[in-house]
């Protein structure tokens, strides 16, 4: 199938290039697809896009007005896409529905160690000849209290790495899983703020999980809880989490996304100034770590990615195998 793809840097390129092994016409586009890159992608007949890419209305009724049957996505969210305007237009969409949830539960573990451990820190001092203990003080994460917010593929590798540290795991989830039962205890959200010591946010971001991080939310927490997000940004109110941090109301927050991260992440911006006053006061506080949207990025994971969206292009265009299509009705 003629595809364009929206966002690619050169690893995407490396792994989706060897998973189609010249099976589709594949034109890889350094540009995010937005309203002003949308009249390129309307040319071809499938377009793959990535988490940060605009698929909202506007954009999917150019590509409808254009040659676009399908969309694939190389996530497993899909908050970023108007399902309803893809179904208007009779564009298919379909995702990526697992590639690794060890890459983002690990991700997980790694910002907890880091902010309790504070290892960015003691890096650095070492390196300059530093061998002062003083700020570096953590904590047995042994006995404490986890909360995990969604247990799906993610949020249950996460609850048992939790367990195998020694933490008590709680977790809340509308839909609880039998499987996970075997790891975590299911109680309210309410409950979870009220007892946890660390909160982990593995659900995905939809109208009724936006800004679920409020400051009511914060309110109901322990003093000196960790957050932890390595979901969707939107899910926390990033204001309101700064407030929670001035007051020491939060102790540790460790992001790997962020609610405005379209105009930051996956570039390198270290020779502009950045103009997102929010994401630079984050950056201040000694006890927030933040990576760029790196969780799902391993070898492993990128080499699902590039084998479910060749599948899924090859899916749509000869009907052979599985198609992870996404519907307002379904989510395969
Ligand atoms: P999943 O679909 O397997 O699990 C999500 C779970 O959240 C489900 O059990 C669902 O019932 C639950 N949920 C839905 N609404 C909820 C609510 N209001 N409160 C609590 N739980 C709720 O998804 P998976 O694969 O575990 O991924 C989770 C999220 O992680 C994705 O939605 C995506 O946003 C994010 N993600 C981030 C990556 C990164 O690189 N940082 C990479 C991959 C995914």
């Amino acid at each position: 199938m003629r595809t364009a793809v929206f966002s690619t840097k050169p690893y995407d390129r490396r792994f989706l290039a060897e998973a189609n092994e010249n099976q589709h016409e594949i034109t890889f586009l350094d540009v995010r697809l937005t309203p002003e890159t949308a009249s390129i992608a309307a040319e071809y007949p499938a377009v793959c896009v990535f988490v940060n890419d605009v698929v909202n209305r506007g954009v999917i009724e150019e590509l409808g007005e254009g040659n676009v049957e399908l969309i694939a996505l190389r996530s497993a969210g899909f908050n970023n896409v108007d399902l309803e305007a893809a179904e208007g237009e009779g564009i298919t969409v379909a995702r990526v529905p697992a590639y690794s949830p060890h890459a983002v539960a690990e991700h997980a573990l790694a910002l907890i160690l880091t902010l309790n451990r504070r290892t960015n820190r003691a890096y650095n001092r070492v390196r300059e000849a530093n061998f002062s203990l003083d700020g570096l003080l953590g904590f047995d994460l042994h006995g404490k209290t986890v909360g995990v917010i969604g247990t799906g593929k993610i949020g249950i590798v996460f609850a048992r790495i939790m367990a195998g540290i020694g933490c008590n795991v709680l977790a809340y989830d509308p839909y609880p899983s039998d499987e996970a039962k075997q790891t975590v205890e299911y109680t309210s959200l309410k409950e979870l703020f009220r007892a946890s010591d660390i909160i982990a946010l593995h659900c995905p971001l939809t109208p009724e999980t936006h800004h679920l991080i409020d400051r009511e939310a914060l309110q109901q927490m322990k003093d000196g809880v960790m957050l932890i997000n390595t979901s969707r940004g939107g899910l926390i109110d990033t204001q309101a989490v700064i407030e929670g941090l001035k007051s020491e109301k939060v102790g540790f927050l460790g992001l790997d996304v962020y609610e405005e991260e379209e105009d930051l992440f996956f570039q390198d911006l270290s020779n502009r100034v950045i103009q997102d006053d929010v994401f630079m006061r984050l950056l201040t506080f000694p006890n927030v770590v933040i990576t760029g949207h790196q969780g799902f990025f391993t070898k492993e994971a990128l080499e699902n990615i590039a084998a479910t969206t060749i599948g899924n292009l090859t899916a749509f265009e000869t009907g052979e195998g599985p198609l992870h299509e996404v519907t307002t009705e379904r989510v395969a």
